[in-house]
């Protein structure tokens, strides 16, 4: 979820003239919030930000990094995503019951390659090999 988030990006319009810090942003300006990118800032994460380290997480989102909107895979605000509880139950279960069935390796035929569309997507699929524990 942070370092290859569903979702690539987030957009607000400005529906007036707003100043963001110094930046002053103009009446009907949209701005593209890139999720991946921000996840992986090392200003925001520190220089391991490219690293795999769920230990992070350990203390919760807010002890992760550097600024409470640092993570943020379901969006933000008052438009966070309706899901995101769902979803996220979802997840914790049915890789639950995954894990607990089958070992999963990656094949030799995959190539990794995250393209960054509507949805941040394994370019040539993700080939992995299963085996019932
Ligand atoms: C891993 C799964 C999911 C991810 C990563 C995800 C991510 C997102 C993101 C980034 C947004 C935009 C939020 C914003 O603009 O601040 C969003 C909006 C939304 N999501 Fe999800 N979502 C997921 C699953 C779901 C599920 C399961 C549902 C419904 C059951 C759902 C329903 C919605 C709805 C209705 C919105 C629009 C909310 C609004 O504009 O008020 N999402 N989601």
């Amino acid at each position: 979820m942070r370092l290859y988030p569903a979702a690539s990006f987030v957009t607000r319009e400005a529906l007036e003239e707003t100043r963001i810090g110094n930046i002053l942003v103009p009446k009907g300006v949209c701005i593209w919030t890139l999720i991946p990118t921000l996840h992986r800032d090392p200003d925001i994460w520190g220089s391991d930000a490219n690293e795999f380290k769920p230990d992070r997480f350990i203390d919760g989102v807010s002890k992760a990094c550097k600024s409470p909107q640092g993570y943020i895979p379901f969006g933000l605000g008052t438009r966070l995503c309706l899901g995101k509880n769902f979803a996220m139950v979802q997840l914790k279960v049915l890789l639950a019951l995954i894990v607990s069935k089958f070992t999963f390796s990656l094949s030799p035929s995959y190539r990794h390659s995250p393209v960054f569309r509507m949805l941040v997507e394994p370019e040539h699929g993700v080939h992995v090999q299963i085996q019932r524990i």
